[in-house]
């Protein structure tokens, strides 16, 4: 049984180092969906596959501009189809506070030019309906 446990030990330790390498901010190439939840047996390995995807970051704008983006209103314009080098610049001004926001600087606020980067190649890429 106490080699049993351990066996459990070591196979979540190994677990919790996958998990460390899949939030280790990479951002050469984009994550396929299939490194997400990947079962402990198979621990991720640290790199490039484990960052998180444009589409999965958007996620957390679909609030206020909508599902990918796509809301039509004044107040929260649409993201979706958004020309690239806009949506970084508007999104790195936000962060570093050279236009003003009620709200947006708190959000821009969390992410890297990496990962606006890959929200901008996400975003692009959805049809404005
Ligand atoms: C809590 C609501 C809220 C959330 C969540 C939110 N936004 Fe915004 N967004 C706004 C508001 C409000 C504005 C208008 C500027 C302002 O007052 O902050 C805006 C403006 C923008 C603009 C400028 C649009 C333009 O036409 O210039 C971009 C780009 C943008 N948001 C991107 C994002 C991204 C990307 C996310 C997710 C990571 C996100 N927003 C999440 C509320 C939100």
């Amino acid at each position: 049984m106490r080699l049993h446990h351990l066996t459990l030990a070591l196979i979540g330790l190994v677990f919790a180092i996958g998990l460390l390498g899949a939030n280790a901010p990479v951002f050469a190439a984009p994550a396929t969906p299939a490194a997400v939840g990947t079962p402990a047996a198979a621990p991720l390995p640290p790199g490039p596959k484990a960052q998180p995807s444009g589409a999965a970051m958007a996620q957390t704008c679909a609030g206020c501009h909508g599902t990918d983006g796509r809301l039509q209103a004044a107040a929260f314009m649409p993201l979706a189809g958004m020309p690239k080098a806009q949506f970084v610049q508007a999104m790195r001004d936000f962060r570093d506070g050279k236009r003003p926001a009620t709200l947006m600087r708190h959000v821009a606020e969390g992410f890297s030019d990496g990962e606006i980067d890959a929200m901008a190649n996400y975003f692009v890429n959805v049809k404005p309906e």
